[in-house]
Order: structure tokens, then C-alpha cells, then sequence
């Protein structure tokens, strides 16, 4: 899971926790890991210092969380999300058609990844 941590990500990392996540990871500044550990987030990642797809692996990802919205983030969530017939899912509460995924169309065709937004 890709989120962040005030507002939309704090619940979302919630929610993942009540719902069973395995493994919730999330960027946030620095200063508010302590926060998002108490949350529940597993692994941490600094976006002011780290991008969050460098680090991540292809296809280890079952649900991306969006709540920050910057150009190319569908493409890249595209890129770590698990591909099967349950899992891989892109959800953004604030894309705009920058943000979305270009190859949504494709994907959504081929029943693999659900695009929600
Ligand atoms: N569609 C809907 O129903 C809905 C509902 C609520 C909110 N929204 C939208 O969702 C967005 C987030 O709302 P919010 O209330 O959660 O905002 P917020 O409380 O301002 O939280 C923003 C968070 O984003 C982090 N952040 C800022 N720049 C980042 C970056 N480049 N990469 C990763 N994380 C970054 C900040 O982390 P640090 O504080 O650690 O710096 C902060 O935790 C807004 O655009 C809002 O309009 C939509």
C-alpha cells in the first residue's frame, strides 16, 4: 500500500490494519514514522528524500492507495502492483488525468488490475 499520513492516509492505514493487511507501507516526512508505526504502517518511506518507486518492487504490491496525487503516480503504481485475479488494485481520492494511469484502459481490458478513482 502507497499512502501517506495525516487525514486520508492515517485512516487508510487503519483501515488496511482492521481489514488484515500483511504489510502496510507508507510515505510520510520523517517526522511522522512514529506516528504511522502506531498506526500500523510496517515500512516507512521519506519522500522527501527517498521516491517511493525506486525502492519498491515490481509487481509486490496488491493495493495502491493514493492520497497526494502527482503526475505519474498511476504509471508507477501500475508498475509495482500484483497482477492476479484478485488483487492489484489503484485507488487515488485525488487524481486528475495526470495522475491516473495512462495504460488503464488496457489493464481494466484485460481483467487483470481494477482501476477505482
Ligand atoms: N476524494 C475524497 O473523498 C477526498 C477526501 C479527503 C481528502 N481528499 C483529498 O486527498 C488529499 C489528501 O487529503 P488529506 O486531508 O489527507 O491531506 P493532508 O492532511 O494535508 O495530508 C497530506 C499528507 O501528504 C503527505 N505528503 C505531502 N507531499 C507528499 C509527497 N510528495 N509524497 C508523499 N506524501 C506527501 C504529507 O506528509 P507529511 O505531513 O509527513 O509531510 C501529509 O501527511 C487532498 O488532495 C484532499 O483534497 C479527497
Amino acid at each position: 500500500m502507497f499512502s501517506c499520513c495525516l487525514d486520508a492516509g492515517s485512516t487508510g492505514i487503519q483501515i488496511a490494519k482492521a481489514f488484515g493487511a500483511k504489510k502496510i507501507i507508507t510515505t510520510t516526512s520523517a517526522d511522522n514514522f512514529a506516528y504511522c508505526r502506531a498506526l500500523g504502517a510496517d515500512q516507512l518511506i521519506d519522500y522527501k528524500s527517498t521516491d517511493w518507486w525506486n525502492v519498491l518492487s515490481e509487481s509486490s504490491i496488491d493495493v495502491v492507495y493514493d492520497t497526494v496525487g502527482q503526475k505519474g503516480t498511476g504509471d508507477r503504481a501500475i508498475a509495482v502492483l500484483r497482477s492476479s485475479a484478485y488483487f492489484g488494485f489503484y485507488v487515488t481520492i485525488t487524481g486528475t488525468k495526470d495522475t491516473l494511469p495512462s495504460l488503464a484502459c488496457t489493464c481494466v481490458g484485460h481483467g487483470h488490475i481494477q482501476v477505482v478513482g
